[in-house]
């Protein structure tokens, strides 16, 4: 059995339906990103999970024992709130102390909690005089004294600027993994789940879309929801008209025959999505089918990438990544060559809430 378990967990405020029939287990270990936009019901995920919130329905399990109806003490699970508020007039080792000796835990623990967050010289100060990185780290110092084995983190990383954001993410999955902590970090950044995560849980209104390793989520997205939150994609809707040995032929809107990896029922209206870096940009029509021309409208230099917006048709754009080898290749208004290869498309149903409405990141 899984060291975590949450089984049919759902929670209502009034009529907003924050989670509905969730579960899924975690091991031992393990380090799970919750991702999902603002509203999807991660937090109250978290809480439920934390025992600060009461379930309407289903139960949480920590190592085999039902632990739906005990209080949060007596959990193995720690929570840090979103925004991780520190007592501003407490300093660094009392801002630490303060949730361990509420728990009527030692002292020794909460120096060695400050050490390892490496701010042994900074438990005199105040938190106004930290960085925004070392205030984290506080906050961590503090779920982790409590000794719970579980750590619940509530977008532990949102506040911060890019690059420390991504230095902290590592840190942090590092850290959780040496100490053998189990981690949910909740996030409404994809890159940095995917980055970091061992698995991958999507959330969005309250239901759990899919759950897998970041590679496996990202190449096999469940649907087109799930493909855009992880990414920039290129969206072709059309209809199949052939469907033959795991190959299709779709009559795309705005594009005309496209043939794709796949067998899917003729007749049904799909939607087709790219990844950028799965579409092949070309100076000329030089494959047999799949091939679209159009022009470039934009160019994002990213440094070591290029990401270039290509409009195949009215309405019709497509995003293409090229890595960047000493020039631009493409130079905004040429035109181009699209190649869509058959391989890399990803295939769903025609969404029934609409396109609009399944890419809509919320
Ligand atoms: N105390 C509350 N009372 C009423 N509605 C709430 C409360 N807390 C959260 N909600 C609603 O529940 C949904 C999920 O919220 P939340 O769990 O905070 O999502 P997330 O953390 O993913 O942004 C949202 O629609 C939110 O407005
Ligand atoms: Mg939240």
């Amino acid at each position: 059995m899984a060291y975590l378990e949450v089984e049919g967990v759902s929670k209502s405020y009034g009529p907003i339906k924050a989670l509905r029939d969730v579960s899924f287990s975690v091991n031992r270990g393990e380090y799970l990103c919750i991702l999902g936009p603002t509203g999807a019901g991660k937090t109250t995920l978290l809480k439920v999970i934390a025992g600060l919130i009461k379930p309407d329905k289903g139960r949480i399990l920590i190592d085999e024992e039902d632990v739906t109806f005990l209080p949060p003490e007596l959990r193995a699970a720690a929570y840090m709130p979103q925004g991780y508020a520190l007592f501003p007039h407490m300093r660094v080792w009392e801002n630490i102390a303060y949730g361990t000796l509420i728990r009527g835990l030692p002292l020794e623990r909460v120096w060695a909690s400050i050490k390892m967050v490496g701010l042994a010289h900074k438990a005199y100060s105040y938190p106004h005089e930290l960085s925004g990185g070392q205030q984290q780290r506080v906050a961590l110092a503090r779920v982790v004294s409590s000794g719970s084995k579980i750590l619940l983190l509530d977008e532990p990383l949102s506040a911060l600027d890019l690059l420390l954001n991504i230095e902290l993410r590592y840190e942090l999955h590092r850290y959780a993994k040496s100490m053998g902590l189990t981690v949910l970090h909740v996030t409404h950044n994809s890159e940095e789940a995917l980055s970091i995560a061992d698995r991958v849980l999507i959330l969005r209104k309250g239901k759990v879309q899919q759950i897998g390793r970041p590679d496996e989520v990202y190449a096999k997205p469940r649907n087109l929801f799930v493909a855009r939150f992880l990414g920039e994609i290129t969206v072709v809707e059309g209809v199949v008209r052939a469907s033959i040995d795991n190959r299709s032929v779709v009559e795309a809107k705005g594009l005309g025959r496209l043939v794709v990896n796949g067998s899917v029922n003729k007749g049904s209206h799909v939607v087709i999505a790219y990844r950028p870096e799965d579409l092949v940009l070309l100076s000329s029509p030089s494959e047999p089918y799949n091939v679209f021309r159009g022009k470039v409208i934009d160019v994002e230099f990213e440094g070591l990438r290029v990401r270039i917006h290509v409009m195949l048709s009215k309405g019709l754009e497509s995003v293409i990544d090229q890595w960047f080898v000493h020039e631009i290749p493409f130079k905004k208004g040429e035109t181009v060559y699209v190649y869509l290869p058959p391989e890399k498309a990803l295939i769903f149903e025609y969404p029934r809430e609409g396109i609009s409405q399944a890419l809509a990141l919320e």
